[in-house]
């Protein structure tokens, strides 16, 4: 088994420019405020629409309720489907501010009829509009709070902020449905309609425009692309990745899709009404939110490919158990657990499809186009099963089975969400097995290592593998460079690339690779963190090396293990040193004493001019990242003097070059350093180098 070190903390934990300083900005503010509010008021009209044309829908009979929810849910997200570059067009041309506010007050309106009208044809029709209209608020919504920020560096936490306010506010608007739904039960009695839920969102619409209006001036900013779905999978994925990620996100979209279609009717069946609906949403939003979120930060050891098959033949799972069991706190419970295994899978295939990017080629420029595809697959995923769930339930309609000992009620709608599981369960089956890139490594070994932390290596593996006891002591090998430079991938790289010939590899980064280390780093790159002097940054620094070189690296390498690290005592010399001027012997000295005199075998450097490596920085930027371009000049000087100064320990390469050329020469340079050298014949960086292409 190979530990793999303290699992790395996610990227670079940057202090969040200023969610907290833009929200001091009273006009973005304000306008967050209307825009959650007309977010939650248009997620509270997907159950308050479908809701009224089940009522609308012929009485009491099931089937005729599940079509018409199923219309509903289809006409509400059709446009999505069809209108994207018309809607992108027209709110690029019209004022933002006017935009909102005439989606506002339109959609208040349409929202406000259908109670009045109190025909199903007409609720079809409102459905439709009211997505229509909502995909003129999206984009200007989504480009009107970076708008209000005054500097470029705070517009990536505008656009994160913008995205939560469109998707953060679906949870809190179907719990408030389930909370209407039960008030208006008890004050209007139990066959009580959504005209109570349909008010509400009409208000919600009306506050928004109010606020709005008084919001003042919106600055206009680059207008967002909205590419359409059904060219994007008209033209294809864009990379192979993104085929296999696609028939995985297919299968998790129909899973949680089939839950929305028949939740009404199913609750309605388990007794529950419209408060049980609401409950099945509020679960279900609740659990993707926490499954996005999770995705990336469990089980960080496990391949992302195999942990995204994983977790889309988990939601199938738990969608047969939603079709079979016929308890509706069972159903709320089931949903929850769906939904966090739907929405780590989400967050998991996206993680994963940057993963092969970064393998293909990291220097590549950035490529939006599979990312847009996987979104297409699930919106048309979702779409059909929204169109053919409901259509099954009718058709299936509901039976009594005499089983002997009983009876058991089989429901359209279970019947049709058993339908959907199979689907699902097979598209992930066969998912799994395309994306999988650790095929004939058992999967339960690898999973229980996984938990412990660890990669788990399959004992005949492990026996082919150099056993640490032929050498007394590992190799430590440090990549050094300035912000941007690629270090982080390269490690990586060579990590894969030496695990892949069987060596015990331990990957690791500073600052932060251990517990104190983590409190030092958020110490050291809070932007938050001011006056900290030169000399205290320094120790600190030091002391995050003293507690890793104790704890991480020098048992590692004592165990005879190969150690990669991001980041050594070079960085302190080029950035406390060479960056803030402070005198180079005394830092060496005292790294020195911190380590214990512990120096690289290889000290890969990787050079990058400034400004092109911060350019490549998509996260914020850091309290090191900030400082000034003379700052990072004399860092990048001071690199260099360091490597010119040692060439038999440094290798200096040019980090503009191919990601694929500079592998391979690490590689190269690896080599000559180990213990039992890779055999030759396998040095042939493009025949073991490990880009992933089997889809
Ligand atoms: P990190 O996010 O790990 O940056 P990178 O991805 O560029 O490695 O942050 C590390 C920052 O800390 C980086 O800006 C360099 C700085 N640093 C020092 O100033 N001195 C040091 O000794 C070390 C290890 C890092």
């Amino acid at each position: 088994m190979t530990r793999t070190g303290a699992p790395r903390p996610h990227p670079a934990a940057p202090p969040p420019p200023g969610v907290s300083s833009l929200s001091s900005i009273g006009p973005f503010r304000r306008l967050r405020i209307a825009l959650s509010l007309s977010s939650a008021a248009q997620w509270l009209g997907v159950p308050a629409l479908t809701a009224m044309a089940a009522v609308l829908a012929r009485g009491d009979d099931p089937a005729a309720r599940a079509q018409a929810i199923g219309g509903t849910l289809a006409l509400l997200l059709l446009p999505a489907v069809v209108l994207p570059p018309v809607a992108g067009l027209l709110a690029a041309r019209v004022d933002r501010r006017l935009m909102l506010i005439i989606a506002d007050v339109l959609r208040l309106v349409v929202v406000v009829t259908v109670p009045l009208v109190d025909a199903l044809p007409w609720t079809f029709a409102a459905a439709f509009l009211v997505s229509c209209l909502s995909l003129l608020w999206i984009p200007a919504a989504r480009s009107s709070l970076p708008g209000l920020v005054p500097d470029e560096e705070s517009r990536p936490a505008a656009r994160r902020a913008a995205s939560r306010v469109l998707y953060g506010p679906a949870p809190a608007a179907a719990l408030l449905f389930a909370v209407l739904a039960l008030v208006a039960s008890g004050t209007l009695g139990a066959g009580s309609r959504a005209d109570l839920a349909l008010y509400v969102t009409a208000g919600l619409f009306l506050v928004a425009a109010a606020v709005v209006a008084t919001a003042g001036e919106i600055p206009a900013t680059e207008p967002v692309a909205a590419p359409s779905p059904l060219k994007l999978i008209f033209q294809g994925p864009g990379s192979a990745a993104a085929r296999g990620l696609g028939l995985a996100i297919a299968a998790a979209s129909v899973t949680a899709g089939a839950v929305v279609s028949v939740a009404r009717v199913h609750a309605g069946e388990l007794g529950g009404g419209d408060a049980g609906y609401g409950s099945v949403l509020t679960a279900l939003t609740v659990g993707l939110g926490f499954g996005l979120f999770l995705g990336p930060r469990v089980l960080v050891p496990f391949s992302r490919r195999r942990l995204l098959g994983l977790a889309v033949i988990a939601a199938a799972l738990a969608l047969v158990v939603l079709a079979l069991v016929q308890n509706l706190v069972v159903v709320v419970f089931t949903t929850a657990f769906l939904g966090v295994f739907a929405g780590a899978a989400w967050s998991t295939a996206t993680a994963a499809l940057r993963e092969a990017d970064a393998a293909r080629d990291p220097d590549a420029p950035e490529d939006a186009r599979p990312a847009a595809f996987l979104r297409s697959v699930a919106l048309i995923a979702v779409l059909i099963t929204f169109a053919a769930v409901p259509l099954i339930a009718a058709l299936v309609g509901s039976h009594r089975l005499d089983l002997g000992g009983g009876v058991y009620d089989a429901y359209g709608s279970g019947v049709a969400m058993l339908a959907a599981a199979v689907v699902a369960l097979l598209a992930g089956l066969v998912a799994y097995r395309r994306l999988d890139d650790r095929r004939g490594i058992p999967l339960f070994p690898d999973l229980r290592a996984a938990l412990h932390g660890e990669i788990y290596t399959p004992p005949e593996q492990a026996a082919a593998a150099p056993q640490p006891v032929h050498r007394n002591r590992g190799v430590f090998i440090a990549f050094e460079g300035g912000e941007g430079a690629g270090k982080t991938t390269q490690a990586r790289l060579a990590a894969i690339w030496l695990r892949d010939h069987g060596y015990d590899v331990v990957t690791t980064h500073e600052p932060g690779a251990t517990k104190i280390g983590m409190r030092l780093r958020a110490m050291l790159l809070d932007r938050d963190t001011t006056g900290l002097s030169d000399r205290a940054e320094t120790l600190l620094y030091a002391a995050d090396r003293a507690d890793h070189v104790a704890n991480v690296i020098r048992p590692a390498v004592e165990r005879g293990a190969i150690v990669v690290s991001d980041r050594y005592v070079d960085s302190s010399l080029a950035y406390q040193g060479f960056g803030r001027q402070l005198p180079v012997e005394d830092i060496a000295r005292v790294n020195a004493w911190a380590t214990g005199g512990l120096v690289p075998d290889l000290t890969v450097l990787l050079e990058i001019p400034p400004q092109a490596g911060l350019g490549r920085l998509s996260a914020p930027a850091d309290r090191m990242e900030s400082e000034s371009q003379e700052f990072h000049e004399r860092v990048r000087a001071g690199f260099h003097a360091l490597a010119e100064a040692d060439p038999e320990r440094y290798l200096i390469l040019d980090a503009s070059r191919p990601q694929g050329e500079l592998s391979r020469e690490i590689q190269y340079r690896i080599r000559e350093i180990l213990p039992d050298p890779v055999p030759l014949g396998t040095e042939d960086a493009t025949s073991t180098f490990p880009v992933i292409t089997d889809f």
